[in-house]
């Protein structure tokens, strides 16, 4: 799995039941012990159910706030729309990197690396990419 992913050790791997249950993994450790009141949470307005309820109940708890990343007429997004939304008052960045409704692939290595440099952590929610993703960067 560690080879599939690319991740740079296995130790980096951790085994759950599904893709629901690692999304609340992270948002109710993570995202509990490291989201502020005021800070923002961005999303993709596309992201599956399991990436968005867990980040309504942190934001909701923690008192900070949600944002949304909107797609363009071909529903794409564009880096635009992601560096007028992802700013120093981000702290979690979660989309996902193939949206189960659209079937497109959002840039999620520019997302992050933009997202990084103001400061944010960014969980990408990679159900539908993964499974193919060496099968991807094949072609
Ligand atoms: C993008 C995306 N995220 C999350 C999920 C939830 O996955 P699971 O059923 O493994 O919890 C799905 C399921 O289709 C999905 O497509």
């Amino acid at each position: 799995m560690a080879r599939h992913i690319n991740a740079a050790s296995p130790r980096e791997i951790i085994f759950t039941r599904n893709a629901t249950e690692a999304l609340n993994l992270v948002a109710f450790t993570y995202g509990l012990a490291n989201v502020r009141a005021g800070d923002e949470i961005v999303l993709c307005i596309s992201e599956h159910h399991s990436n968005l309820v867990p980040w309504q109940q942190v934001a909701r708890i923690k008192g900070a706030s949600l944002k949304y990343l909107y797609l363009d007429q071909d529903y794409r997004l564009v880096m635009e729309e992601v560096r007028s939304r992802i700013t120093r008052h981000t702290r979690v960045v979660a989309v996902a990197h193939m949206s189960n409704v659209l079937g497109t692939i959002y840039p999620v290595a520019e997302v992050a690396e933009w997202a990084h440099r103001q400061g944010a952590v960014v969980v990408v929610d990679a159900a539908q990419r993964c499974p193919i993703c060496q099968l991807m960067s094949r072609h």
